[in-house]
């Protein structure tokens, strides 16, 4: 149980607040996490009052939450922590003194101002704030992605936000960090010895880290056509995942020192600037096509007509410049309207120096380590063994399954819910720091730089494919593959 709290949901009408947000704090309500006198207060306009809210948020529940996950008791409780409350955010004279006036005076008690708003009104929403003198020394902000549209914006929107709160009081999520099977990487990776000494340029051939969805637009045409897959994943979520896989071992779970080791592994980065960009980048748009026997419209479509270059998928080879991983070519590939919808990462070995059998055996096909993050999460391991009951030395692949949804309850891992209650417990472990966001920044502006320059144009996919065919032409020339999940 966490000490109370009270959170303001800026944006609290909103499609965060209640896709995600809300029916994280339900869940965090009814796991027993919230201290009873905790309270939400859903900032919305004006011309909402507190029971419409109320209503609203009721049916985002219904809508939202897992099946079996609903019960009217727990809504009931629920329901009483909520302060909706109407303001608006970018007007100094609205009801702040009413918001003030709900969260009191005493300094010791924490404060969340969830930012679920977009950035252009970070600024007047933290100035606000400062001017009525809300932010108290319990105070936190929590910022969501996108946090900018390229370094430049991204430091502006940073420096706005420092000018009210201390870095140590800033907490920047990335939904990412806060999935289980995300932090299962680091426990994988530094609880166990098996791995370490098998995880490096010497052991490993090369690192496929892949996100593909099957949904499209999701009825954020404007805000996608404006961003692209480079700069809406891989800015955030991949190379996130990447600084997991690939960083040093921290000398503790701290935030700092977790952060540190991140921030190495982005630094390390490899450029990729003018013809490098080409060479090492894919970028796709989809064309209409067919997901789970369902036709689905091409990108263009559903943007409702004009022409459009922003890339709906797309594929990196990058290169980390650091002992550990010189050589090591890391793929990266994030799709909408792809397949299948799964997180994966691939960790692929090097095959066995010398083949000790004979033709008879068949080939040794290299190790492997499969760490899915979803849809289900598990952790596979691809072994070589003799098959059995065979009078030969025939081999074959065999695997090593640990499926974690088996042996923990997946039911209550909701990203969003463990990350709200690690800003509230202060902890900012799994969150990210300024210095990460400028250095992912430093590493992708480049790349959209290059396609402005050239007017570079993505290349069409069939929706409900594994992306363009110059993806698999990225890694062919090594004699390299995607593993496209199963
Ligand atoms: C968000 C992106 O950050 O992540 C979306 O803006 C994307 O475009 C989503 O669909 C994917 O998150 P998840 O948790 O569903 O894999």
């Amino acid at each position: 149980m966490h000490n109370p709290f009270d959170m303001v949901l800026f944006g609290g009408g909103g499609d965060l607040a209640l896709r995600k947000l809300i029916p994280a704090l339900y869940r965090a309500y009814r796991e027993g996490s919230l201290a009873g006198d905790s309270r939400i207060l859903p900032v919305c306009r004006r011309q909402e009052n507190a029971d419409q809210y109320i209503q609203t948020a009721h049916q985002a529940l219904q809508q939202y939450l897992r099946e079996g996950e609903y019960s009217e008791s727990s809504w009931d409780g629920f329901s009483q922590l909520l302060r909706p409350i109407a303001l608006d955010i970018a007007v100094p004279d609205d009801q702040w003194e009413h918001l003030a006036d709900i969260l009191g005076a005493d300094p010791k008690r924490v404060r969340i101002f969830y930012l679920a708003i977009p950035p252009a009104v970070f600024g007047p929403c933290c100035e606000n704030l400062s001017v009525k003198g809300l932010i108290s020394e319990n105070s936190r902000v929590v910022v969501e992605k996108p946090l900018g549209y390229n370094a430049q914006t991204s430091d502006e929107i940073n420096s706005k936000i420092a000018s009210y709160f201390p870095e140590n009081n800033i907490f920047r999520i990335d939904h990412y960090l806060g999935k289980e099977t995300v932090q299962n990487l680091l426990a994988l990776r530094f609880s166990n010895v098996l791995f370490e000494h098998l995880w490096d340029a010497k052991s490993i051939d090369h690192i496929q880290i892949s996100i593909s969805e099957t949904v499209g637009l999701e009825g954020r045409a404007g805000f996608y056509d404006e961003t692209g897959a480079l700069r809406d994943m891989v800015q955030n979520h991949l190379l996130q995942l990447l600084c997991l896989i690939a960083m040093e071992s921290p000398n503790t779970m701290s935030a700092k020192n977790i952060r540190a080791e991140k921030i190495k592994v982005l630094e390390a980065l490899r450029p990729l600037t003018g013809l490098d960009v080409d060479k090492n980048v894919v970028r796709g748009q989809y064309v209409a096509g067919e997901i789970d026997g369902q036709q689905v419209p091409g990108y263009l479509d559903e943007l409702k007509g004009g022409v459009s270059a922003t890339e709906t998928f797309v594929a990196i080879q990058a290169h980390i410049d650091s002992w550990r991983w010189a050589g090591v070519p890391f793929y990266l590939r994030t799709g909408k309207r792809m397949e299948k919808r799964c997180a994966e990462i691939v960790v692929q070995y090097k095959n066995v120096s010398h083949h000790v059998y004979d033709e008879s055996a068949g080939k040794v096909i290299p190790n492997r380590l499969v760490i899915r993050l979803q849809p289900e999460e598990s952790i596979k391991l691809v072994l070589m063994a003799k098959k059995m009951d065979s009078l030969t030395t025939e081999l074959q692949p065999a695997e090593l399954n640990l499926t974690l949804s088996d042996t923990y309850d997946s039911f209550h891992s909701d990203a969003y819910k463990r990350l709200m209650l690690d800003a509230a417990a202060n902890n900012s472990a799994l969150f990210i720091h300024r210095d990460e966001v400028a250095a992912a920044w430093a590493w992708v502006d480049p790349i959209i730089e290059h396609w402005r320059e050239t007017n570079n144009q993505p290349k069409d996919y069939t929706a409900g494919s594994w992306g363009p065919k110059e993806s698999s032409e990225l890694l062919a020339p090594s004699g390299r593959h995607w593993f496209n999940a199963k």
